[in-house]
């Protein structure tokens, strides 16, 4: 959703902000705009632009005409108000001596804009960030001038979630910052200071970061940082080195990060292996959870929204089959609203790359109230879900930045599939010659997805068949169910062709209705048990005039007797073919994209981490 960025230090602001903006254009955005202090001209020149970053570039001449070494920035993506420059940030007071810029939602917004306005404040925009802006104004002025005291005001007046930065006419080398479940970072390096809503934005001048953490103030100044809590007290906090290096949030020579990613998968795949699998066993030692507290859950919930949800669908069937655990997986958006019976002896997996996505905490918080223990499985360090959870496995996918996730699903698979023998191995229902046999498998999965990956041509060429098709319908049973709701998201969110993921089992419920001559079906087919009713349901569209695509397991060649088109995945234990099937739907999702000529990393309304409700 929303970037931010600010900058004080000895270079020209205008060029860093803009490119920590490109750097975070990945997260969805319709106007941008940059506000720069000129300490010559002692004023704060602002210049918005409405639609792609590379008209705030071309306005500001990269960022160069903008002179001043203190400056903010700023991608909107809409939610109070239509994309335009009049509702682009930053926003500013009427007298334009309190400049700021805004992520998230400011939920008593009229409240407040009735209170402004019984003051005489005036209003141009439909944002709730104007609104925000000038309340910093208002307690700015009344108590004393003095920036903290407003900014812990403005902390203690607003409810939602905002992460904002502020910069005071009055205090012309310095950023004010403040934060509530939406992220915010703070870089530092020799003499110089950084913001930013994520680390992609800073990585390419410091890996030295602070998390601010909700409902405090920070105050940036030249390569220093000062922060408080909501009682104006000084708190110290930890330094942390970003671990990511700067490369891997560039393309590489890859047309697009969703493609680099989807190489990238054997890799991350296996480093999220090996930093939990020690001496050829599931070691949960530095994740902190023990064997007696995974031992004493009746329940286990898995949580989360878009593809991590669908990585919960397959963690469903491998702990319930592995771990004999019941198991239940739910939307984030769902469980937060609807009681859910849980209590101390459920433990509640909440799955999510970014860790800010707002419904995932807002579930996190809720289980936690309801005296669940929680797991969180996350790929950002420092994120808001990874800091309130109880426990957290850390994937190790590094940077993503297409929006289409590829590489983190896969990796939060491999966490769900550890837990999974990890769970089992405590409770008694696999053994230890089961549990070295699953870890001997699970460390063959990164040379069968590079495998995969080499034998990429007939997806592409299948792809503009693909691209011709209105809709697609994506079937299978069990696991396989699972990586086809994943397979028709992908389908779906960047090529914008409809698809629908069915329980091959329901179709004759409803969907074979919508079967006609040359309707695309696609069917994946890698669990032994289900594969002969999966293949009867695949006939019967195919009797009705479906073109059929297969994915299935190499060895399974009478499947073409039925199929248009097959592609075959490494055989591997039926629990993890997830991470196998999935790679050719990615590559298809993206080969249509690709030919469509879309914007494969950054569909249109998308955002990469949802940090509003
Ligand atoms: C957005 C992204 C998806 C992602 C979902 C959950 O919709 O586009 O790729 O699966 O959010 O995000 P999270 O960061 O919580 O995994």
């Amino acid at each position: 959703m929303c970037g931010i960025v600010g900058y004080i230090g000895k270079q020209q602001a205008g060029p860093v902000l803009l490119d920590g903006l490109k750097k975070l254009e990945y997260r969805g955005y319709d106007s941008a705009g940059i506000a720069v202090y000129d300490e010559f001209a002692k004023k704060t020149e602002i210049v918005k632009a409405k639609g792609r970053l590379s008209a705030l570039v071309e306005k500001t001449d990269g960022g160069k005409s903008l002179k001043g070494t203190c400056g903010i920035g700023h991608t909107r993506w809409a939610t109070h108000g239509e994309p335009s420059e009049l509702n682009a940030h930053p926003h500013f007071s009427d007298d334009g001596k309190v400049v700021a810029v805004h992520n998230g939602i400011i939920e008593n917004y009229a409240e407040l804009k009735q209170k402004l306005l019984n003051k005489g404040y005036e209003f141009y925009s439909q944002t709730d960030t104007e609104i925000a802006t000038k309340l910093i104004c208002y307690y700015y002025e009344k108590y004393g001038n003095d920036p903290v005291t407003a900014m812990e005001r403005f902390i203690l007046r607003t409810r939602g979630s905002y992460a904002i930065a502020v910069m005071f006419y009055d205090f012309p080398r310095e950023i004010y910052v403040a934060r509530k479940d939406s992220p915010m970072i703070i870089g530092v390096s020799d003499g110089e200071a950084f913001l930013a809503s994520d680390v992609p934005a800073i990585l390419k001048y410091t890996r030295n970061v602070y998390y601010i953490g909700d409902r405090e103030i920070a105050r940036l100044t030249d390569g220093g940082v000062t922060f408080y809590n909501v009682d104006r007290e000084v708190i110290q906090k930890e330094l942390v080195e970003i671990k990511w290096d700067a490369e891997a949030a560039e393309k590489g020579g890859y047309e697009h990060f969703m493609m680099k990613e989807i190489c990238e998968q054997p890799k991350v795949v296996k480093d999220t292996i090996n930093c939990a699998v020690k001496d050829g066993k599931v070691d949960f030692s530095e994740i902190g959870v023990t064997d007696e507290q995974l031992k004493a859950f009746k329940q286990v919930y898995i949580i989360g929204c878009g593809s991590a949800y669908h990585v919960g669908m397959v963690a469903l069937y491998v702990m319930e089959k592995l771990a004999r655990v019941p198991t239940r997986v739910e939307l984030a958006s769902e469980f937060r609203y609807r009681s859910p019976l849980i209590d101390e002896n459920t433990l509640v997996v909440v799955i999510s790359q970014s860790g800010e996505t707002a419904d995932s905490l807002a579930a996190l918080r809720e289980a936690k109230k309801l005296g669940a223990t929680t797991l969180a499985i996350v790929n950002v360090v420092g994120s808001s879900i990874a800091r309130d959870a109880d426990f957290v496995f850390y994937t190790k996918a590094g940077p993503e930045i297409s929006v289409a996730t590829t590489k983190a699903y896969s990796t939060q698979l491999i966490a769900c599939y550890l837990l999974a023998i990890k769970m089992a191995r405590v409770n008694g229902s696999i053994d230890e010659t089961r549990e070295n046999e699953l870890i001997a498998e699970l460390t063959t999965i990164p040379d069968k997805i590079s495998e995969l990956l080499k034998d990429e041509r007939e997806i592409q060429q299948f792809a503009n068949v693909v691209a011709a098709k209105s809709n697609v319908f994506f079937v299978g049973r069990g696991e396989d169910y699972a990586v086809c709701m994943e397979g028709s998201l992908k389908l779906k969110e960047i090529s914008y062709i409809h698809s629908e993921a069915y329980a091959a089992g329901e179709l004759k419920h409803g969907t074979i209705s919508l079967i006609e001559e040359g309707t695309l079906v696609i069917g994946v087919l890698t669990q032994d048990e289900l594969y002969e009713k999966t293949i009867s349901n695949m006939v019967e569209t195919k009797s009705r005039g479906a073109l059929i695509m297969g994915v299935t397991v190499k060895g399974r060649e009478n499947v073409e007797s039925t199929a248009d088109i097959t592609v075959y995945v490494p055989k591997t234990d039926p629990l993890f073919t997830a991470s196998l099937a999935v790679v050719p739907l990615q590559l298809l999702a993206y080969y249509v994209s690709a030919y469509k000529g879309y914007d494969v990393d950054k569909p249109r309304n998308l955002a990469k981490s949802v940090t509003v409700e």
